[in-house]
């Protein structure tokens, strides 16, 4: 199709506001091999079709081929912190029952009882036996069948042949992934880059400091797009435009047919570089100040100095870095002015996003939910680090759910980040309505070349992942 032979322009820039690469090249401090490591992949560019987000036999597909057959990310280690701990993961109709059965050992059973079928763990819980509260069938944490009450009645019943059915386990930096197909080859091909580029982030030494569970009436993989590009933020969150450079933001992926991985930086502390060559810098620094400070009441919030021989990034970094050496009793000193300030989101298919960086340390996870198309979860979470000096590891926060009516702004702990949700959960049902209602010829996205390439990756990947 003509358009898709035409060049790829790597994004778009203002006398005042750099594209990232420049941004992150005039930094303070040297930013490691993974910062300035660029991604190779190109999309073929095949169009999407509408019918994707809500037809039932694709979600179907999804389920059989998708989700029963590669790595996806479960939940953190830190979630069941005890040997005895265990907690769901539930992907549409399949659920599975992730268990700590060791100081640093995992396991992931169906969340099935071999009895009639009750789900087994409905939610955070703990103890030395997995029982099943129908009849109290009774399983070790190893899976093997402990008891069966009138034992007498099940004559049938091999012990041997009634251990839970498991799923694989694989763990990185803290996080737990699993895969049902137990043929399928190891976690660390499915990581790629992420294992390199994240070894100066440490993800093993942070703790969940909140964590939010949201329904959406949106299909799930609307609304992992939503948080794929930064292309949104010029109509959806105008209200960042003064401190976010939106179209500078830098967009990479990494394919080597095994892991599938990409990446956007989107620099803080400069404007947008919609608001022209002559945009504030001052009033981009001091907005990025405020919104820091959010996090921290009581602490004095600094204004830009223009006669400072650091750059107003290079200004709010290294105040980031030591208020946050202060608060955690931890060195930030050698932390890059990117990895202080700025919106690094990597995703790895088909589930996981993990955030680099101490500018917005999150992580996104998206599930379909039941088996409507037109459902599905969002689950996000603050990965704060651990404070040093010898501090206990501070508890895991508790999951908050929020429901399908219900808005961020009801999880007072996510502060300011909540406006920012909910300007992007209040697009979601509107894309989903809106995917059914196309005209039959005109059924099918149109993708931007450069800023929208990690949803044609994931849709090539999930293509092919699907055989077709
Ligand atoms: S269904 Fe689980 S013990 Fe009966
Ligand atoms: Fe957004």
């Amino acid at each position: 199709m003509a358009g898709d032979e035409l060049a790829v322009v790597r994004g778009f820039s203002s006398k005042a506001s750099p594209l990232a690469s420049e941004l992150i090249k005039g930094d303070t401090r040297t930013a490691p091999p993974g910062l300035l490591a660029t991604g190779s992949y190109v999309s073929p560019g095949k169009k999407v079709p509408l019918s994707r987000y809500y037809d039932r036999a694709f979600a179907k597909l999804e389920q059989e081929k998708l989700w029963k057959k590669v790595w996806q990310f479960a939940c953190r280690e830190e979630d069941i912190p005890a040997v005895g701990d265990r907690i769901p993961y539930t992907v549409g109709e399949t659920s599975f029952m992730i268990v700590r059965t060791g100081a640093s050992e995992f396991r992931a059973f169906y969340n099935a009882c071999l009895h009639r079928g009750t789900r087994l763990c409905d939610g955070l819980s703990s103890g030395e036996s997995v029982r099943c509260p129908f009849h109290a069938w009774e399983w070790n944490l190893d899976g093997s069948l402990k008891n069966i009450p009138s034992r007498w009645d099940f004559p049938q019943v091999k012990t041997s042949e009634y251990s839970l059915p498991e799923a694989k386990v694989g763990t990185w930096g803290g996080f737990i992934f699993i895969n049902p197909d137990l043929n399928a080859a190891p976690l660390s091909a499915s990581l790629g880059i992420l294992a390199e580029h994240f070894k100066t982030f440490e993800p093993e030494q942070r703790f969940t400091a909140f964590h939010i569970s949201k329904k959406v009436r949106a299909n799930w993989k609307v609304v992992l797009e939503a948080f794929l590009e930064s292309y949104h933020v010029v109509e959806t969150h105008s209200d960042a435009l003064s401190f976010t450079g939106d179209a500078s933001t830098q967009y990479d992926i990494w394919d080597d047919g095994k892991g599938h991985i990409s990446r956007l930086i989107t620099p803080s502390a400069v404007p947008s570089p919609h608001l022209g060559d002559e945009a504030s810098i001052a009033n981009a620094v001091n907005a990025t100040f405020q919104a820091f400070a959010l996090a921290m009441p009581g602490v004095p919030v600094p204004t830009f100095d223009a006669s400072s021989q650091l750059s107003g990034r290079a200004q709010v970094a290294e105040w980031r870095r030591q208020m946050m050496g202060v608060g955690l009793a931890r060195d930030f000193s050698s932390v890059p002015d990117a990895s202080m300030i700025d919106s690094i989101q990597y995703f790895m298919f088909p589930n996981f996003c993990p955030w680099y960086g101490e500018g917005l340390p999150l992580v996104y996870q998206f599930l379909p939910y039941g088996d409507d198309p037109n459902e599905s979860v969002m689950n996000v979470r603050l990965t704060a680090p651990v404070p040093g000096g010898g501090a206990p590891r501070p508890p895991s926060a508790p999951i908050r759910h929020i429901g399908f009516d219900e808005a961020f702004n009801t999880a007072p702990e996510i502060g300011l980040l909540s406006i920012i949700f909910d300007q992007d959960m209040s697009n979601l049902p509107r894309i989903q309505a809106g995917l059914k209602a196309a005209e039959e010829g005109r059924a099918v996205t149109t993708l931007g070349r450069y800023q929208e390439q990690r949803i044609r990756h994931f849709h090539d990947v999930l293509s092919a992942t699907l055989g077709l």
